[in-house]
């Protein structure tokens, strides 16, 4: 079986082909990169209307395959900007209909999620989902995932990329702060902002701009913020642990690209007689193929839409979804 899965809840636009195996025959991705400040929705939006036809055909191509050798097309249905949503599930759509294929959708959080668990290899472990607009410590419960823990304000990757547009450079910050953070040295103190299994994050910005305008320098800054918020993830993630008696971590979402915060995750799984893994990188950020093998999951277990019931859910969280084939 051979699912394709459509990618496009915020900045990026991505197809992905996967087989039941999980095994990624293609993935095509374009993301759309302000030239200053953050997403505006519409914009981003009409860049996926814009690429998403190439994209679905490269990934087609690359995977050597005929649409009619697709077994289902899965879209990506929520959370999200809602014009982003939209281009991605107007596209798969249009492909269900003309190939005649069932249409699936799909939470994007539990996406990453599950995409991070089937290459882990681990059954039920600990999921840090860390990303651009959610940051959640997630298990599995009775029938859908459950967030024991989250951000009480914006997403950790928000956060990073707030912070280095407000420092003057551009989207995505997350990957110029870890390239900074490796020439930084000195720990500056700022908030940490830790409440039983949640985080939040805009006492750090504030503090960290602030400690900018008095000359602070960008690898300190970098280096703290870094050692900061990524101590706090995985103190919530480790109080998780320990409540639900499990031992093995798993990352997912864009942040968990960041060699540091894969580090000290694993060292406090290990501390604990426990595993952590992360996907690779190309996999850890919005991509059609979590949303294929998401897809593929869903399929299975039945929960095909006609398309006059694909409407998007720009605010669908990942508790709300159920997830009958765990
Ligand atoms: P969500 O899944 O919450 O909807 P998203 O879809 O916007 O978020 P992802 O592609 O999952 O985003 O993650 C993007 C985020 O990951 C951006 O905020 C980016 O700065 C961050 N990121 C990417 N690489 C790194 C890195 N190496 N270190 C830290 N952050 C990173
Ligand atoms: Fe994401």
């Amino acid at each position: 079986m051979v699912i394709l899965g459509i990618e496009s809840t915020a900045h990026t636009a991505s197809v992905g082909i996967v087989t039941d195996q999980a095994e990624v025959l293609s993935l095509a991705t374009d993301m759309f990169r302000p030239t200053h400040g953050g997403i505006h929705p519409r914009e981003a939006a009409n860049h996926h209307v814009d690429v998403l036809p190439g994209l679905v055909a490269k990934a087609i191509d690359d995977a050597h395959l005929r649409p009619s050798e697709i077994d289902a097309v899965a879209f990506a249905q929520g959370p999200g900007l809602g014009p982003c949503l939209r281009a991605g599930a107007t596209v798969a759509r249009m492909l269900a209909l003309t190939w005649n294929k069932p249409l699936v959708p799909v939470n994007h959080c539990v996406a990453h999620v599950e995409i991070a668990r089937v290459l882990s290899g681990i059954d039920d472990p600990m999921l840090l989902y860390a990303s651009g607009g959610n940051t959640q410590v997630v298990a599995y419960g009775a029938g859908r995932y459950r967030v024991l823990g989250e951000t009480l304000d914006v997403g950790i990757g928000n956060f990073l990329d707030k912070l280095w547009i407000s420092m003057g450079g551009t989207f995505p910050g997350g990957p110029p702060i870890e390239a900074e953070a490796l020439r930084g040295s000195e720990l500056l103190s700022l908030p940490y902002s830790v409440h039983g299994m949640d985080v939040a994050f805009s006492g750090m910005l504030t503090a960290t701009l602030a400690l900018r305008a008095k000359g602070a320098s960008t690898p300190d800054l970098a280096f703290s913020v870094e050692s900061t918020a990524y101590s706090m993830l995985t103190e919530v993630t480790e109080r998780a642990l320990a409540h639900r008696r499990r031992t093995d971590v798993v990352l997912g979402g864009g942040v968990a690209c960041n060699e540091r915060l894969r580090g000290m995750v694993k060292a406090m799984a290990e501390a604990r007689g426990g595993t952590s893994f992360a996907p690779p990188k190309s996999l850890c950020v919005d991509n059609g193929a979590m949303i294929a093998w998401t897809g593929h999951l869903a399929f299975q277990a039945g929960l095909v839409v006609p398309v006059e019931r694909s409407a998007v859910q720009p605010r669908q969280r990942t508790d709300l979804v159920p997830t009958p084939w765990r």
